[in-house]
């Protein structure tokens, strides 16, 4: 296995099965980006491919909205495909907000009709179809749209993962998120807030006031300052840059503190060294999760930021931006229009 690369391989290893979906036969048609040869962006073909029929435990869903995130591009490469078992024709596309058009036998919380938003594991979101797990799957919330809602899920999800289940952050600890602008690192900064956390956050120049209005109670512009000059003694890290920025991070922690990196593998002798531990993140889809991060979208505590919204016909041009790393907060694809 590729030791870099291992926290997205979850993540990834969803590809291969979309080539099931895409190679059943006879079966009603939508439209869909399609990948059939691994490469730039010029592999992804808007084209016709079959409708996918949900199993027992999954939910066919109307797609509204789908977004677009860093790792659609390392899937689209091929590079890693042995070792994340992906097969070709994929679908990518792993955030959609829609609607239930059809249950699964045993599933018991969805029904057609409801509005749902979802990290489907099995990829397939750039499309008109795709096919959640129940267990993958919340009711949308209520006070943003699908466009909006399609922004959450991997993003958010990745965030809460890593700073509530794997660092426990808790009221009152200082937390030092890298990349507070980007997908990630806005729901981050957000969620930090909720939990009572104090949040030092790390952008570029142009996102030092959005990095406060996320609610940051400190900005650090990483391309004038260095970090440690302002982090120091921190309980928690959030890492989405990696190489010198983790590397350089070890020493800001506090003994007994944490870093959790969603782009490397953590350095046991640094670990040691500072009397710190850590994690590296992979992300798993998790409905119930989802399900709280949207009470707290509809009590105002947390909102997705959009920063641009393409249609699904141009998702080369999503995915070159979203490749470029310094995207805010999210890009999303919409596939269908609102409904009413
Ligand atoms: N392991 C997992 O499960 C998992 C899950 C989700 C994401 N990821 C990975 O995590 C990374 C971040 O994902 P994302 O969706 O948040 O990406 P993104 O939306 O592209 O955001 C990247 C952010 O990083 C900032 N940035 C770039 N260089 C930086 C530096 N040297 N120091 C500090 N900030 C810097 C950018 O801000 P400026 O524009 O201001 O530079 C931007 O806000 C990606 O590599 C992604 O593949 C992993």
């Amino acid at each position: 296995m590729n030791k870099k690369f291992f926290p997205v391989v979850a993540l990834i290893l969803s590809a291969g099965a979309i080539n099931a979906v895409v190679a059943q036969t006879n079966k009603p048609m939508m439209k869909a980006i399609v990948i059939h040869q691994y490469g730039g962006p010029e592999a992804l073909k808007y084209e016709d491919a079959p409708r996918p029929e949900p199993k027992d435990n999954q939910v066919l869903v109307k797609v509204i909205a789908a977004a677009v995130n860093p790792v659609d591009a390392m899937i689209r490469s091929g590079k890693y495909a042995k070792v994340f078992g992906t097969t070709l024709p994929l679908i990518p596309g792993y955030d959609i907000a829609g609607i239930v058009e059809k249950s699964g036998a045993k599933v018991t919380r969805f029904k057609p009709g409801d509005a749902i938003y979802a990290y489907p594991m099995w990829g397939g979101g750039y499309a008109e179809y795709d096919l959640v797990d129940e267990t993958e799957t919340a009711l949308k919330p209520k006070s943003i749209n699908f466009v909006e809602a399609a922004a959450v899920p991997l993003a958010a999800l990745t965030a809460w993962q890593a700073l509530i289940d794997a660092a426990k952050l808790s009221p009152g600890q200082t937390v030092l998120i890298h990349g507070g602008s980007g997908g990630v690192g806005s729901f981050a900064i957000q969620i930090a807030k909720t939990r009572g956390a104090k949040v030092i956050a790390t952008a570029s120049t142009p996102n030092q006031e959005f990095l406060k209005q996320l609610g940051a109670d400190v900005a650090v512009d990483y391309t004038k300052q260095k970090f440690e000059d302002v982090a120091r003694d921190v309980d928690v890290v959030l890492d989405s840059v990696g190489k010198d920025t983790l590397a350089r991070s070890y020493g800001v922690v506090k003994k007994g503190g944490f870093i959790a990196t969603l782009v490397a593998r953590l350095d046991q002798a640094e670990l040691d060294k500072h009397g710190i531990r850590g994690a590296s993140i992979s992300v798993k889809p998790n409905g119930a999760q989802l399900a709280e991060i949207g009470k707290l979208i509809d009590d105002k505590k947390i909102k997705p930021i959009v920063s641009e919204v393409l249609p699904l016909t141009d998702a080369v041009k999503a995915q070159e931006q979203a490749a470029t790393h310094h995207t805010r907060g999210k890009i999303v694809l919409k596939v269908a229009e609102e409904p009413k």
